[in-house]
């Protein structure tokens, strides 16, 4: 793989950017772990990567860290709003090909991915599914060459278990995201806080007292409505499961349907990973002065199409805040062009809960590396050993010790004759 081009928005940067990423990694102890032995070992030596992921600090800290056990690798977004071009910057000093700029429209977006494409990958490392449906739709010829891949995130494993019903799928890919280390953390903590940082510094409202509709309920959603609970503002959840619905009224949130939600709600977070949540009946009902947002994967979820036909006209009052007025004089107040706020607006998921998230990342990477080509092509679980190791070190690096079963504990819960 010979690559020297790359595409960031300033070289600049750089320096800022390294600060940056070198802040991070203090919050990164396990995947520190994980860096020395691979620089020590080299079990990704000869293995050339591509990579389509939020370019934040930690990504950079993952980058490296893949590097320093031998890997090439090159790098794009995985969103069009949520590279922090300092650290593009940064990663381009090092060495590494970075084809990345905050804003970049969506024609620019995907030639990015087919800038990383275009150097044969063996492994991709995805979130959202991105890099994996280009390759297999526009660069096919490409496929033979490509071993395994690693997911993210919850839109993008949907995707792919799609893609393996249909027997589109070409390759092993193992789903980083449904270990239990990085969504229970990740996406419940990490999207939790950030979601609400994301917010504030877009718009610095007071949460204490607002109505603050979660529409989904999933692991993203249960922390968002924790947080939002926890600033003082009257948690709504929409749902369409039972199950997470129930879940929600028993956590003791208020639970309703999205049509009566949009005429009481201050502030909407769509989180679902669904398309058009939030259409055009709703923003008819909405109150003068709402506020929409969405930190699901896509800009699906809140159909803004159908809010501008709706609106009389449109201004940029405040960077990441568009204002949509109506005829009849209500203003609608659109976040982050509807992309993920917690990383258009903020700067993602704190560093400590990505460090179990990329930590699954290199591990599984290795993984897939030794086990060469045995794997047929399907969705693949984080091993189990994987999870439970990253979920020890992460502990140990936190202090926290915990006990460990007893010979007589360990035989009588692998037994079943022994009861009353
Ligand atoms: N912003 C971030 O940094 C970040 C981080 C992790 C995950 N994500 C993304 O957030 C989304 C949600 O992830 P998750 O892990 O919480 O998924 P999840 O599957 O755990 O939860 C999604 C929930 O949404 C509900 N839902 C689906 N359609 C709905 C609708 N029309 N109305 C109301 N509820 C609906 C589902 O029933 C489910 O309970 C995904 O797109 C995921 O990729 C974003």
């Amino acid at each position: 793989m010979a690559i020297e081009s790359f595409d960031i928005k300033d070289r600049s940067l750089a320096g800022a950017g390294a600060l940056r990423v070198e802040w991070a990694a203090r919050e990164m102890p396990v995947l520190k772990l994980i860096r020395k032995r691979f620089a020590e070992d080299k079990p990704l030596a000869g293995v050339s990567l591509g990579a389509c992921l939020h370019v934040t600090t930690e990504t950079a800290n993952l980058v490296t860290t893949l590097v320093a056990g031998g890997a090439e690798v090159v790098l794009c977004a995985s969103n069009p709003l949520s590279t922090q071009d300092d650290v593009a910057a940064a990663l381009v000093a090092e060495g590494i090909p970075v084809f990345a700029i905050k804003g970049e429209d969506n024609k620019t977006y995907y030639r990015h991915i087919m800038s990383v494409l275009a150097t044969g990958p063996q492994y991709t490392m995805d979130d959202g599914a991105d890099l994996v449906s280009t390759l297999h739709t526009k660069k096919r010829q490409l496929l033979k060459g490509v071993r395994g891949g690693t997911e993210e995130t919850t839109t993008g494993v949907i995707r792919l278990r799609n893609m393996a019903r249909d027997r589109a799928l070409a390759y092993p890919i193992i789903a980083v995201n449904d270990a239990q280390t990085k969504h229970f953390f990740d996406n419940r903590y990490g999207t939790g806080q950030s979601t609400i940082d994301g917010i504030t510094r877009a718009t610095n409202i007071l949460w204490a007292g607002k109505r603050v509709v979660v529409c989904g309920y999933g692991w993203c959603g249960r922390g968002i409505a924790r947080r939002a609970q926890g600033f003082g503002a009257h948690v709504i959840v929409t749902e369409v499961n039972p199950i997470a619905a129930l879940e929600a009224v028993m956590d003791g949130y208020e639970v309703m349907p999205l049509l009566e939600a949009a005429k009481v709600g201050d502030v909407f977070i769509t989180v679902t990973g669904d398309i058009s949540v939030l259409n055009t009946p709703h923003f008819k009902l909405m109150k003068d002065g709402a506020i929409l947002a969405n930190t699901g994967h896509f800009n699906v979820e809140i159909n803004i199409t159908a809010l501008e036909k709706l609106a009389k006209s449109k201004r940029r009052i405040r960077p990441f805040v568009e204002e949509y007025l109506f005829r009849d004089g209500r203003c609608l107040y659109l976040l982050g062009e509807g992309r993920l706020i917690n990383l258009a607006a903020a700067e993602g998921h704190p560093a400590s809960v990505m460090d179990m998230s990329f930590a699954n990342q290199a591990l599984c990477l290795e993984y897939l590396v030794k086990a060469g080509r045995k794997l047929k092509p399907d969705v693949y679980p984080v091993p189990e050993h994987i999870d439970r190791e990253i979920g020890r070190l992460k502990l140990q690096s936190m202090g926290v010790v915990i006990d460990s079963l007893t010979p007589e504990q360990e035989k009588y819960l692998r037994g079943w004759v022994e009861g009353t």
